[in-house]
């Protein structure tokens, strides 16, 4: 049985800064208040041109090119993501397009912040069967759109960005070695985008009531968080076969740095054994566990063989870990230039754009 292991990385994060004294000019709040309460001290919001496929585009062309795969090599995309650019089609398939990953089957994922790790599990047992040799694991937010900016209580905490892995099959054992995923309906409430699908779909009286918002009960999230996090990261260890003595670094959801702090006292483990960059991208939902990776890669915090935990919460209610011995890129004699593969999938796109329009003329359709 193969075994599934994680080749390649990315980020991407728009360029346009917020900090909390800009948030200070909109809404009653200060800098003091939120970085005591959450940790965060700014946060990334897309241009008005940017949105969930580009930034999962670019962190994805970035991990194919740390996995030195080409986009048509990948068999399968799933892209994690509580805010898509439409109900449908799905965002995977837009980032697919942009990346001329002809062979892939893509669709969405949606389990909020715990996304990015369900996405993972799922490609990783699809490795696992045999079924597919190679995935791409995307997790892309623009959590601004669906924010209201008079809203305090949740216009501090979210930010925009995206983070990508390839998984690979390789009979090397290693790469993910167990997940956990649970989910509890009940709490649906608790953290919800009312209005837009077909529960409640759009209206005026759904405009004027504020919808289409993000709301939530912060006090209720953040008591369930500090629980569902230790006892996932216990519950995934004990299922590998690992005690806490094994693992380099857990990697949690970066929602707010004080339910990072309970979760390694509930654990009973010193801090610097998380990874936290929440001061920089505020909770970027789904994004959050990859954006980190890539940052922990980049300070040496990850190492090849190293025992790593990504552990996150969230809206549904969601909860679940994932243990994995990271890999690395796997050995291969030839260098891809992944860059060329931008231009190959615009042309791509285009291409068939242009044969579904000739067709329509050659068959009447557009008469
Ligand atoms: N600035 C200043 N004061 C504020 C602000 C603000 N931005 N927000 C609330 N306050 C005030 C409140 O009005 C309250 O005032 P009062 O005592 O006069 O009534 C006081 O500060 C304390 O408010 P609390 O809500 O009790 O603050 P708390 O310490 O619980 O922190 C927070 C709030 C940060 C939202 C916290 O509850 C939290 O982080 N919860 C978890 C949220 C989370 O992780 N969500 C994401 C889930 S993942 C996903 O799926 C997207």
């Amino acid at each position: 049985m193969p075994y599934a292991h994680i080749t390649g990385w990315g980020m991407s994060v728009p360029e346009p800064v917020l900090t909390n004294d800009d948030l200070a000019k909109i809404v009653d709040t200060n800098d003091e208040w939120i970085r005591e309460r959450t940790g965060i001290r700014e946060r990334r919001i897309a241009r008005e041109n940017e949105f969930p496929s580009t930034l999962g585009t670019r962190a994805a062309f970035k991990a194919l090119s740390v996995a030195n795969l080409k986009p048509t090599e990948l068999d399968l995309i799933i892209c994690s993501t509580s805010t898509p650019e439409h109900l449908f089609p799905a965002t995977a398939c837009l980032i697919q397009d942009q990346l001329g990953a002809t062979k892939a089957g893509a669709f969405d994922l949606l389990a909020a912040c715990t996304g990015f790790i369900f996405a993972m599990n799922m490609a990783a047992q699809s490795i696992r069967s045999g079924a597919i040799k190679s995935a791409l694991v995307i997790g892309t937010e623009t959590l601004s759109r669906f924010v209201n900016w008079e809203d305090r209580n949740t216009c501090i905490l979210f930010g925009d960005g995206a983070g990508a892995f390839v998984l690979q099959a390789s009979e090397r054992p290693g790469g993910i070695l167990a997940t956990v995923m649970h989910s509890d309906g009940s709490g649906g409430s608790l953290l919800t985008l009312p209005a837009g699908g077909s529960r409640y779909p759009a209206t005026e009286a759904t405009l004027r009531e504020n919808q289409h918002y993000i709301y939530m009960d912060g006090k209720e999230v953040f008591r369930f968080a500090t629980k569902a996090m230790a006892q996932s990261t216990e519950e995934v260890l004990k299922l590998a076969g690992l005690t806490k003595d094994d693992v380099k670094i857990i990697i949690p959801h970066q929602a707010n740095s004080r339910i990072i702090e309970a979760a390694a006292r509930g654990l009973k483990l010193p801090m610097d054994k998380f990874f936290v960059n929440v001061d920089r991208y505020g909770n970027t939902s789904t994004a959050s566990i990859p954006i980190a990776t890539v940052e922990a890669v980049e300070k040496g915090r990850v190492q090849s063989g190293d025992k790593v935990v990504f552990v996150g919460f969230g809206a549904g209610l969601t909860w679940g870990a994932l243990v994995a011995e990271w890999t690395g890129p796997l050995p291969s004699p030839r260098k891809i230039n992944v860059g060329r593969y931008r231009l190959w999938g615009r042309v791509r796109s285009l291409l068939h754009r242009f044969e579904r329009f000739l067709e329509g003329i050659i068959w009447g359709r557009r008469a």
